[in-house]
């Protein structure tokens, strides 16, 4: 069947996963996209994994049948970590691609071999993360930082929380710089905090390197439909504007779109999730 017309699904539990949406739409600029927000269940990452599967799920059946799509997204560290494995489970037709915190990258870029990585802490108490780094145990040492109440500051756009958040956390994870001891990476390993990029710049100095995963799943998800022969026909017009929507208060979305990425943008509520 000839899927190349369908949309992209894609969702995380509010703003953050729009760092992955600008990241796809650069790599895939003809097709078609279909975000969630899950603004009415979030943050996740202070939640059980139950609370995450099933959010997940419910998400990922509405896209499906609703939207038709051919591939989904999940742009969100903490639903990969938590849900993917029952995502293709649930839906085993269906091309899934995740996101993890880039610690390979960031172990292969590094000079100093000490890199911060900064996530939610249901993202790195899961199993996905601790086997992920324990297979990378000789490549760096990872200074791990739970991030509670990040995430959901920069969904409100609460600057004030954002900049002490950042603050704080930045400072519990030591030194940073380009001297042997000290931490010349940052992993964001978190979709929303490449939206705090500009505050954690200013604290950790211009010599650290960020490292995130918007881009590498980009380039996931162009090869997962380029296997199939899924991929909107190159030299068409560019896709059309995302359809985005936000199972709670479509505002933060709305102001999100506009403040970060600057597309025009009519966020709609989806009210039956
Ligand atoms: N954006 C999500 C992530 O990448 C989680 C934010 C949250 O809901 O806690 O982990």
């Amino acid at each position: 069947m000839d899927r190349s017309g369908d949309a992209i699904g894609v969702f995380d539990s509010g703003v953050g996963g729009l760092s992955v949406l600008r990241a796809l739409r650069a790599e895939l600029p003809h097709e078609k996209f279909v975000y969630v927000a899950d603004s009415a269940h979030a943050p996740y990452g202070e939640r059980d994994d139950t609370h995450v599967i099933l959010r997940s799920v419910a998400i990922a059946r509405s896209l499906v049948e609703q939207h038709q799509i051919k591939t989904l997204v999940v742009a969100c560290n903490t639903a990969t970590a938590a849900a993917i494995k029952q995502l293709r489970q649930s839906f085993v037709d269906l091309p899934i691609v995740g996101i993890e915190p880039a610690l390979k990258p960031a172990a292969s870029q590094s000079q100093t071999k000490r890199i911060g990585v900064m996530a939610t802490r249901t993202t790195l108490n899961s199993e996905k993360f601790r086997t992920l780094m324990a297979s990378l145990h000789d490549q760096g040492r990872f200074v791990l930082q739970p991030c509670d109440g990040l995430a959901d500051a920069i969904e409100r756009d609460d600057a004030t929380k954002i900049i002490a958040a950042c603050a704080d956390y930045t400072r519990a994870m030591g030194r940073f710089g380009s001297e042997a001891d000290e931490l010349d990476t940052l992993v964001l390993g978190c979709t929303h905090y490449p939206f705090a990029h500009a505050v954690l710049r200013a604290q950790v100095g211009d010599s650290v390197a960020f490292v995130e995963g918007g881009a590498p799943v980009a380039r996931q998800t162009r090869k997962l439909l380029a296997e199939r022969g899924w991929l909107a026909p190159a030299g068409a017009a560019a896709g059309p504007d995302p359809v985005l929507y936000a199972t709670g208060n479509a505002d933060n979305l709305q102001a999100a779109v506009q403040r970060w990425l600057q597309w025009p943008a009519s966020v709609q509520t989806l009210g039956m999730l």
